[in-house]
């Protein structure tokens, strides 16, 4: 496995090519997710997203992982009692995962929801990556048995205020939250190019940034509602 040093030394990672369609054909849903460092903001903007979504006439289904099922309960559980090795880690998010697509994202686009999620695997790719992991390899094998987004919202934001952020809401903070841990994790984040990806800017306040989603998700919507009404 790479050391954060090794990761730096080789100076973060590659692009990837684009590959992906805006709208997928795999199912009549559409899925949006939300990533970024912590301190981004992504619970509440999710929260604002599918409330936007609703007030639109969408029928949304909103979750985040790690989930409240029992592979997400154990990863919040370890956050506090002291950390699971990394192979543990990656396993028990790959569980979580596997049940979170079966039990609820899966089932949900085949209903044509809009399913907002709060964090995916990119957050392993960044969070698994910095603990020696390959993120391409992650992306692959999530890829093999997890949905692709239609839209991925990267919430932008400089480390330094993610740590003020961080700061004023965790005391000390804890070992995920770690300056140099966000950074690289930050650095892996935006190697993910393709299609669906949208950066958007997360310094601003709250409401202007859920106007600056809104915005980011508006001509997905049209789309959507074009191809329903065909
Ligand atoms: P989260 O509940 O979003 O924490 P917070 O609300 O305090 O930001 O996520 C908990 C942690 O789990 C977060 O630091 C990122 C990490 N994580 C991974 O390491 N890998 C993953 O695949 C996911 C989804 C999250």
């Amino acid at each position: 496995m790479e050391s954060i040093a090794d990761l730096r030394s080789r100076g973060g990672y590659s692009a990837q090519p684009a590959t992906s369609l805006n709208l997928s054909t795999n199912h009549p849903g559409f899925l949006i997710v939300l990533e970024g460092i912590d301190g981004t903001g992504k619970s509440t903007q999710a929260r604002l997203l599918t409330e936007g979504l609703q007030k639109q006439g969408f029928k949304v289904t909103q979750s985040r992982e790690p989930t409240d099922g029992p592979y997400g309960r154990k990863l919040r559980e370890s956050a506090t009692t002291g950390r699971l090795s990394a192979e543990e880690e990656l396993d028990l998010f790959h569980k979580d995962r596997h049940e979170h697509v079966e039990t609820t994202i899966r089932p949900a686009l085949n209903e044509g929801d809009i399913v907002v999620l709060d964090r995916y695997y990119f957050s392993t790719m960044a969070y698994q990556g910095i603990r020696g992991f390959d993120p391409q390899e992650i992306r692959r094998t999530n890829e093999g048995f997890a949905p692709r987004p239609d839209l991925l919202l990267l919430l932008e934001l400089s480390v330094d205020t993610a740590m003020n952020r961080i700061g004023v809401r965790d005391g000390q903070g804890n070992q995920f939250e770690r300056k140099e841990s966000l950074q690289l994790c930050r650095e892996i984040f935006h190697s993910v190019k393709d299609d669906f990806v949208q950066v958007v800017d997360a310094e601003q306040p709250v409401e202007q940034t859920h106007e600056a989603i809104m915005r980011t998700v508006h001509p997905s919507l049209t789309s959507l509602r074009a191809r329903r009404a065909q």
